[in-house]
């Protein structure tokens, strides 16, 4: 795949992969994206996962036809893209290593500062590297999604290099659109460090881009206003819809009947809603549709005294990615003492701007007449 008659993609797609960085279910796979860029200097922008080491070299190699790299750009230190840069400057002992000061700390971390202590060209945030026809521009984005990170913006083409920024679960050659997965992906991944996003957001306004090449998914050529509208949305902590999203967590399925109940209720009042059942659905799309939707009502049985563990899971999740900014309410079962209403609001307290949608729907085992009429109420109020 040529990005470019002087710039190639190298990258590796993995559909072996079971949990991308062992907990994100990748059903289609994933990809570790690379870029080589030929002119009269040549630079490989980034490497690939060791999972794909063989295979990426043999990419370079071919697409290199017998040149040697000058310069390896390492824009991430996380080794889905630096775990073969060990194996590429033992086979290429004459290229220089660019990369920021973070880089060069966290790569003496990951393997022996002897294979690139001699080597290494030191980029500050604006400095420019000439290969020729092309120059590139070395962008910081600290947090997206590493400390270290940065992007580079190649002038002569318009491409910019994004990073994590922008990418998506899923193989190259998986047909799915992009949205769902780069959602996923997002949400779970940089989600935390949206106040990041937004500040790599206005420093990539000034630059005029015609492509973006990240380090996951499809190259993005058209219509990049779009991806951008998505990012800004997202970083920002704003829906992405109106909508309810029920989350439930039930043990012997009365609290899942309950909260059935609730999304027909809703659903009859005109409110589009969607269902997800924390014990069996995945954890990482539940987190991502929790940012999606404005409202969202958490169903959930007592436990232990405690709360039952996948809600409890679930609103952890939550909060490390810095939910905010959303209306909550909360339906709880308890055959003998329900307490696990207080329970999610204690852990969703010291969350951004929550606005809790009264009443709490209080369960003793099943829903009856009294609960039901609780839950009208908070049906309206929704
Ligand atoms: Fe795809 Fe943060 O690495």
């Amino acid at each position: 795949m040529h990005i470019s008659d002087s710039i190639k993609y190298i990258g590796c797609n993995d559909k072996t992969i079971d949990l991308f960085e062992s907990q994100y279910p990748v059903p289609n796979g994933v990809s570790y994206n690379s870029y080589l860029i030929l002119d009269e200097k040549v630079a490989v922008m980034d490497t690939a996962d060791p999972r794909v080491t063989d295979e990426w070299l043999g990419n370079l190699d071919r697409e290199l036809d017998g040149r040697k790299p000058d310069y390896l750009v390492v824009s991430h230190m996380e080794p889905d893209h630096a775990g073969s840069i060990k194996a590429f400057l033992e086979k290429y002992p004459d290229t220089t290593v660019v990369g920021n000061a973070k880089t060069f700390t966290m790569m003496g971390q990951f393997m022996d500062a002897a294979l690139f202590e001699n080597r290494k060209h030191v980029v500050a945030e604006g400095d420019t590297l000439s290969l020729g026809s092309h120059e590139l521009t070395f962008v910081f984005a600290p947090m997206v999604h590493w400390p270290e990170v940065m992007v580079e913006y190649e002038s002569t083409e318009k491409i910019l290099f994004s990073a994590d920024g922008f990418g998506k679960f899923g193989a190259l050659d998986c047909d799915e659109p992009w949205i769902d997965e780069a959602r996923r992906y997002y949400l779970n991944i940089v989600g935390k460090y949206g106040l990041q996003v937004q500040a790599l957001l206005k420093k990539a306004a000034t630059l005029d881009i015609k492509t973006i090449c990240p380090l996951h998914g499809p190259i993005l050529t058209e219509n990049l206003g779009y991806y951008i509208d998505l990012y800004d949305k997202w970083s920002s902590y704003k829906p992405e819809e109106e909508g309810v999203l029920i989350t439930c967590a039930s043990i012997h399925g009365n609290t899942k009947k309950a909260a059935l109940k609730l999304q027909e209720k809703l659903e009859a009042a005109g409110k589009k809603t969607m269902f997800i059942d924390l014990t069996r659905d995945s954890m990482s799309e539940a987190v991502a549709r929790a940012f999606y939707y404005d409202k969202m009502v958490c169903c959930a049985c007592t436990y232990d005294g405690g709360l039952f563990p996948p809600m409890q899971d679930f609103l952890h999740h939550l909060t490390a990615k810095a939910y905010q900014n959303r209306k909550v309410a909360f339906v709880e079962n308890g055959t003998w003492a329900p307490q696990a209403a207080g329970k999610m609001k204690a852990i969703l307290e010291g969350s951004k701007n929550i606005e809790l949608v009264e009443p709490v729907v209080s369960i003793k085992s099943t829903l009856n007449a009294a609960s039901e009429a609780v839950m009208d109420e908070l049906v309206k109020n929704l």
